[in-house]
């Protein structure tokens, strides 16, 4: 694996079916001929306690991501996987100077969206900017539940992200209450409706989706790959509304609830599966560099 910053390629012309290849490289949809470069990430949420746990784990990812198959450098083809990793805001200048050599990047977990001033115990998005943040995760569902993100604030964040050239991971998905009560879809378009208002086709280029069925996340429960897939053609429907098809068949969806090493290949092997957001087994560096390093199938 390792990482292309580049996002996902669009050559509209010759028609394709999706495929994968053997390792999971480049992922090719229907009619528009889009690719879309794998994206994995590690969200550490609230761990580890200390920072020199949090500097022994990105240390032992990085032991392995040379093991892994699909290694090419920061500026080769989109074909490899992107990896970024998301640890607390105090450790994440130290865990980039020891990943980016690998060309892993790394991102925080959340930001206000104010620029500066009288908020105390937030975190602005220039702050994270500046010590090399890429990628800010937006709607994590923990976010939405423990410390009641609204869809209003989650937009004004992904607009702020995307104003300091940051790439937004906007999180969606529905509750196990929502799931019983088999309203999924329209939670997520209300979702992706509210959390996208406003923003640009252009701007959407730098945005990437990730489909976290709360019930799914931390429980051992993995969301079935064909349920999950469905889940995001029908998201890409949703945009192809919102935006055009172009940008519905180009945005990467990472899928995001419970993923292992035993569950991913599976996952991956899906036509609108793009990536994965994962919580619990990115804290073990063997569990993520197997994630990481995927073995999708052709379909
Ligand atoms: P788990 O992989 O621990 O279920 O967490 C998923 C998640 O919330 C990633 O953001």
């Amino acid at each position: 694996m390792k990482l292309s910053l580049a996002l996902a390629t669009l050559a509209v012309g010759g028609a394709s079916a999706f495929s994968v290849n053997q390792n999971g490289g480049l992922r090719t949809s229907t009619q528009l001929n889009v690719f879309r470069q794998p994206i994995m990430a590690g969200n550490w949420k609230m761990n580890p306690t200390t920072e020199s746990d949090a500097l022994n784990l990105a240390i032992g990812f990085c032991a392995l991501v040379d093991t892994l198959e699909d290694t090419c450098g920061l500026d080769e083809s989109d074909t490899c996987t992107e990896v970024v990793l998301f640890p607390p805001f105090p450790f994440i200048s130290k865990v980039k100077d020891i990943v980016s050599e690998k060309g892993v990047t790394v991102g925080a977990q959340q930001v206000y969206y104010e620029d500066k001033g009288a908020f105390t115990g937030s975190v602005a998005a220039s702050m994270v900017k500046s010590v090399g943040c890429e990628y800010v995760l937006c709607g994590h569902s923990e976010r939405r539940t423990l410390f009641s993100d609204s869809d209003v604030n989650i937009n004004a964040k992904v607009k702020k992200v995307l104003e300091f050239g940051m790439k937004p991971i906007l999180c969606i998905g529905e509750t196990q209450e929502e799931y019983d009560l088999g309203i999924t879809e329209e939670v997520c378009a209300m979702q992706v409706s509210k959390d996208l208002a406003g923003v640009s086709k252009k701007d959407l280029e730098n945005v990437v989706l990730a489909y976290e069925p709360v019930w799914a996340i931390g429980t051992g429960l993995v969301c079935d790959a064909e349920d999950a897939n469905k889940v995001h053609k029908f998201i890409r429907t949703v945009l192809a509304k919102m935006y055009d098809e172009e940008a519905a068949q180009s945005i990467r969806i990472q899928y995001g609830g419970s993923v292992t090493p035993e569950s991913v290949d599976g996952l991956m092997a899906m036509s609108d599966i793009d990536g994965c957001l994962v919580g619990g087994a990115s804290l073990f560096s063997d569990k993520f560099a197997r994630i990481c390093n995927f073995k999708a199938t052709e379909e």
